[in-house]
């Protein structure tokens, strides 16, 4: 390949892997199979050695498995977070045990456990309380999540006291004065499905599995929104310095008695037909467990045999996971109803015989698409094989041809929309089928006034059926005629009274106090989730600023990609919709952010800032800050960026970086005080944090503003 074309297609593998790790790590919508990504890296690779030049440190190349983000500050692991070797052949185990035994001989035992599905989280515990709670990252270093973890409800703040603890008895406390406790955050099946639920009615795209769940809740920035997704966490390793335990099983029992989650499946074994006897269980009984478990984890038991047995750079020599098949059920296809969303794609759904999988009964599941329908080659009458944790949960995975009757019906994937008989057309790059009749589609309409109304966005007490009926009465017809209702409209409805009209238009009117971020949320623009939403309406401040926003600067806005970029402008483009925020605008709707996150001055207007390292206030309460003053937040140094605002700990990388581009490198001081003195012009009262503020980080920020005068810029 000629240099100048292996340069173009560097940049462009970059650009893919780049995107296809976004959406893993942040949206945790997996575009690409692992098998699709390990190759599109195996080529960048290649290509990277081959071409030394466009080796870049950077490069998705040289992060490789790290799940790092910006927004979180990082913290090195006092022991590297390891990965563990698995298999899913029972012969491996023996070759394990049997190399275990060349290393110690054979008097020890191993300890048997679930492997839970989640994501990895290392835990700090000092004088009983809990300090720091650190992601894998990328095994060296890992994100702080400890305000996150604050909410997961089973992690104990402060460790109990075990029954029979003689407080004096000459031991200060019953726990070591600091150690770590490593295990999985998990998210139980029935908040998973909840939460994806929810996320195909809003028309987003649900998690792919409940450890893409657990990994994407654990790293909302909002840290009041992790309270809301259902983790939990179960701990199964514990380190420090001189521990008092003499095995494995000691240490567990020990965190159990001080009050952390430890699950009790789990079994001492002593040879490899005991070890077998407990994958044999649980290969069948963990269909019952109310969580995700992809596996047995074995390990030695005693802990001077781990120790001699030590590591290899990647995972320890004394545990092996032996890995379970993906756990599938088989069952009839009864029919296919084909289901027009808000945002009008159409969805077929398998009809099942109801058939029992991990814990639940399934009796409805996703085929995704007509190309999906296709290639399996489904019938109706067919017996299917339904996995959970796919995609769209549970999903049609395959058809078993050898019990195929001869009863079966080829089924046809409709070309006009079920509801309103428009002729559909196919996004070819999604694969879906959407009815383009978005504002004439009944089905599509009463969609969007359902979500207008749901608790998340306007949460106006209205069931389904009060939307049914209002648009069968023709009273309502988009979200701005709710604004219009009067007593006499709903009087005219089946059943209604006059408290249930007043209770109704109370409602209606309460939710012109909703906020900006929800009433974003609440117009139904594809793609635009809570989270999405909320991001956006911070980084502009008003609907105005987002209307008038391009596709390139609405992707500046944290977690937006194209995708999204392309939907907001779209929607902002279209006279209609225009109309309808004019209306609500009009009705006295919020279309501004509000309070603590007004504007404060425009000093920083048209300039894209960079942060890294640690202030006096939070990075969240800092990001703030620069937006209330007009300016852009950015991760990465380009040579559009304005100035790197350096802190304590500065990233090194970032910081040669703007050495390099020659980029102006301004410390948290001389940022304060200049944006300081004009902000006390306008308002003393500085923008509020992101997340749920700490309270006396936010009073730093305040104490900051009205401290400082001066000029800047
Ligand atoms: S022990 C030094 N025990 O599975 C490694 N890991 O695929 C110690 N996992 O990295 C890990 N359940 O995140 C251990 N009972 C269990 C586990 C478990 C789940 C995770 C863990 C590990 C990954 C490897």
């Amino acid at each position: 390949m000629e240099k100048s074309q292996a340069y173009l297609r560097i940049q462009e593998l970059r650009g893919i892997i780049e995107e296809a790790n976004r959406l893993y790590y942040k949206e945790n919508a997996p575009t690409l199979s692992d098998y699709e990504f390990d190759m599109l890296l195996k080529e960048l690779e290649k290509l990277e050695k081959e071409n030394p030049e466009y080796a870049a440190a950077d490069s998705p190349t040289a992060k490789v498995g790290s799940d790092l983000r910006k927004e979180f500050d990082q913290y090195p692991h006092r022991y590297p977070m390891l990965s563990l070797g698995n298999t899913y052949d029972i012969s491996e185990v023996q070759a394990f045990a049997d190399r275990v035994a060349k290393g110690i001989g054979d008097s020890f035992t191993y300890s048997c456990e679930l492997k839970f599905d989640g994501t990895a989280i290392c835990l700090t515990y000092r004088d009983g309380k809990l300090f720091r709670a650190l992601t894998r990252g990328d095994g060296t270093v890992g994100d702080d999540v400890t305000r996150n973890v604050k909410h997961i409800s089973n992690i104990p703040q402060e460790l109990e006291c075990p029954a029979g603890f003689v407080p004096g008895d000459g031991r200060r406390q019953p726990w070591p004065k600091e150690f770590e406790i490593r295990g999985e955050i998990y998210m139980p099946w029935a908040a998973f499905d909840r939460l994806n639920e929810e996320r195909v009615k809003d028309e987003e795209q649900p998690f792919a599995n409940p450890r893409n769940a657990a990994s994407g809740s654990l790293k909302l920035i909002d840290s009041r929104m992790v309270a809301e997704r259902g983790l939990e966490c179960t701990l199964y390793h514990m380190l420090g310095e001189d521990l008092p335990f003499r095995t494995h099983q000691e240490a567990l029992e020990a965190a159990s008695e001080w009050g952390l989650p430890v699950s009790d499946k789990r079994r001492i074994c002593s040879n490899i037909n005991e070890i077998e006897e407990f994958i044999n269980y649980w290969d069948t009984e963990r269909k019952n467990l109310p969580y995700a478990t992809d596996g047995i984890v074995i390990k030695v038991n005693e802990l001077p045999y781990q120790a001699q047995l030590g590591y290899t750079a990647k995972a320890p020599r004394w545990a092996v996971a032996y890995k379970f098949k993906a756990e599938q059920a088989l069952t009839k296809l009864l029919s296919i109803d084909y289901q027009v969303g808000r945002t009008g794609a159409v969805t077929p759904v398998a009809n099942l015989e109801p058939v029992q999988l991990s814990g639940t009964v399934v009796k409805r599941a996703s085929l995704h698409n007509a190309d999906q329908m296709e290639i399996l080659d489904i019938h109706i009458g067919d017996y299917v094989y339904v996995e959970k944790g796919g995609e769209i949960i549970p999903k049609i995975t395959g058809v078993e041809l050898s019990k195929r009757g001869t009863d079966v019906v080829l089924p046809h994937f409709p070309e006009k929309c079920p509801d309103c008989g428009t002729t559909l057309v196919k996004d070819e790059e999604e694969a879906k089928s959407f009815c383009p009749n978005s504002t004439g589609c009944p089905t599509q309409i009463k969609g969007r006034l359902v979500h207008f109304l749901s608790r998340k966005a306007m949460n106006v007490i209205a069931g389904d059926a009060t939307i049914e009926q209002l648009f069968n009465k023709a009273l309502v017809w988009n979200v701005a005629d709710f604004y219009e209702l009067t007593k006499e409209h709903l009087l005219m409805l089946d059943g209604w009274k006059d408290k249930s009209a007043e209770r109704f238009l109370k409602s209606i009117s309460e939710s012109r106090k909703v906020p900006f971020e929800r009433v974003l949320y609440a117009l139904g623009i594809r793609y635009v989730g809570e989270t999405t939403a909320k991001s956006v309406a911070r980084h502009f401040g008003d609907i105005d600023a987002i209307a008038g926003a391009s596709v390139e600067t609405l992707l500046e806005v944290e977690d937006v990609g194209q995708v999204i970029a392309d939907s907001i402008w779209e929607y902002f483009n279209d006279q209609a919709n225009m109309e309808i925020v004019r209306r609500l605008k009009d009705a006295g709707l919020q279309f501004a952010v509000k309070g603590e996150d007004v504007e404060l001055s425009d000093k920083l207007k048209g300039m894209t800032i960079v942060i890294s390292g640690n202030f006096s206030i939070s990075r969240d309460q800092m990001k703030a800050l620069i937006t209330a003053h007009g300016g852009k937040n950015s991760g990465s140094i380009s040579g559009k960026t304005a100035f790197l605002l350096a802190g304590e700990k500065a990233g090194p990388e970032k910081l040669k970086k703007a050495e390099g581009l020659g980029i102006r490198v301004i410390g948290e001081q001389e940022f304060l005080q200049e944006i300081i003195g004009t902000a006390s012009e306008k308002n003393t009262k500085g923008p509020a944090a992101k997340e749920a503020p700490n309270d006396s980080a936010s009073n730093e920020t305040k104490d900051h503003n009205e401290e400082f005068t001066g000029t800047l810029f």
